[in-house]
């Protein structure tokens, strides 16, 4: 391994990933671990520099304040503590230490390097996925989303054609989104690539279905099945390639923190299908893997896409998926983001999207009476999806967009923008 590490121990901060944050900022890499780790474990981490002691307002845990292991302190390592009374640290800090603090710890006291950069964190993840895979083969679900773009990058640079990738297009991607991975993956990458085209299986699995729940169940079993499907036909797989990272990890709880949401495991796989997993990126933030992922050579496109969700344009076409407005969202969202990104809005954006509500209202073509869809802009933006305001398009860019929509989308004669934050409203509508 190339990199120095410091370890911040967590002792019930809620600014664990904060500090992990600011010391990677700084060039040196850290992670998170519990609090009770022993001096043993700590010794097998590798090239540990340095040990932040971090309480905070969850250290009472279950009527009891959870404290460190005292051999942490035999190491001969540098230790110092945030918000820790109990700490037999020589410097203990009230609250988080600022950067130039933070810099005197990492390289005068603790001596560590700022060696943390994307170019030795693929090295070292080759390394260890080489070493854990052998000659054996990985399976990985290939959605084209940002996680597993890279992820796949990363295994295509560690063990080559010992990958599999399975890319189930389920119907409900965006216009060339399903084209674009074939493109980048079998064509540029040469990647082991399997391709299924299930749209006309989900579209009838969905058919008269209306309630949003039941088409996200519907689509998220759909695609296990299929997945399973593809993962029986192969011979030989031992292992499952997974685009985990770092905040899947934390939200899904540790000793001190509830847990925020399920970590979204290869959770639905049956018993006999269960591999060993390849997690790579399982210790980086989000911006990290997008780093990741331009030091591997992906697209821009695709390592700096807006989030989209795991059903698609599924839960964009509302009520029960109709064909017909299932491609008035499809085409609607393609001219969207041509014209937002003509207008420097996709760098700017979090998130930006076209919706089809089932109903029709009544309108003029030709001289006629037409009684057709209607498209509804949403454009937002967010820290952390919880809460989101509404992105102040320019005037002409809407109409742009009103004006192609209405001229290019059949069946639609009417464009709206919504102008909800959140809350009330969520940002799907669905
Ligand atoms: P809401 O609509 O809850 O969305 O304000 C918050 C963020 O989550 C995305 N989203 C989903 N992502 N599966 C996903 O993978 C889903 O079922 C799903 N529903 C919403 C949404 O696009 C937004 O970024």
């Amino acid at each position: 391994m190339k990199q120095d590490m410091i370890v911040i121990l967590d002792l019930g901060s809620t600014q664990n990933t904060v500090i992990a944050r600011r010391i990677r900022d700084l060039g040196v890499y850290s992670e998170i671990h519990p609090h009770d780790i022993t001096g043993e474990e700590l010794k097998a981490l590798p090239n540990v520099k340095g040990i932040i002691l971090n309480g905070g307002e969850n250290r009472v845990v279950n009527g009891q304040a959870v404290e460190v292991s005292p051999e942490i302190y035999q190491l001969g390592l540098p230790v110092i503590s945030v918000d820790y009374p109990q700490s037999q640290c020589a410097v203990k800090y009230q609250e988080l230490p600022d950067q130039e603090v933070l810099k005197t710890f990492l390289f005068e006291e603790c001596k560590a390097e700022a060696n943390w950069n994307m170019k030795n964190f693929i090295a070292d993840q080759v390394e260890l996925v080489r070493r854990q895979v052998g000659d054996k083969k990985v399976l990985l679900a290939l959605s084209g989303g940002v996680d597993s773009s890279v992820v796949a990058a990363l295994l295509i640079r560690a063990v080559g054609q010992q990958l599999v990738c399975v890319h189930v297009n389920h119907g409900l991607m965006r216009k060339n989104e399903s084209e674009s991975v074939v493109k980048v993956f079998r064509d540029e990458l040469h990647a082991n690539l399997i391709y299924v085209d299930a749209s006309e299986r989900f579209l009838g699995k969905l058919a008269g279905v209306s309630d949003p729940e039941q088409k996200r169940k519907i689509i998220g079993g759909e695609f296990i099945r299929v997945f399973e499907e593809e993962a029986r036909k192969l011979e030989g797989i031992d292992f499952l390639g997974q685009g985990t990272i770092y905040p899947d990890i934390i939200e899904s709880g540790t000793k001190t923190a509830k847990m925020v949401k399920s970590h979204h495991n290869v959770g639905g796989l049956p018993e006999d299908l269960k591999f060993a997993l390849v997690e790579p990126l399982k210790q980086l933030f989000k911006d990290e893997v997008r780093a990741c992922g331009i030091e591997l050579g992906l697209p821009h496109d695709m390592v700096y896409r807006q989030p989209f969700p795991g059903p698609g344009l599924g839960v964009r076409c509302l009520g029960a998926i109709t064909r017909d407005r299932l491609e008035a969202v499809r085409e609607s969202d393609a001219i969207l983001r041509e014209e937002f990104a003509k207008a420097g809005l996709d760098k700017k954006v979090w998130q930006y999207f076209t919706v089809v509500p089932d109903f029709k209202s009544v309108g003029m073509k030709n001289n006629a009476r037409v009684f057709e869809y209607m498209v509804i802009l949403r454009a937002i933006n967010t820290v952390d999806a919880m809460t989101a305001s509404v992105e102040k398009v320019d005037w002409e860019v809407l109409e742009k967009i009103t004006n192609r929509i209405l001229a290019e989308v059949p069946g639609v004669n009417r464009v709206c923008y919504d102008m909800s934050p959140k809350p009330p409203a969520t940002i799907e509508f669905e």
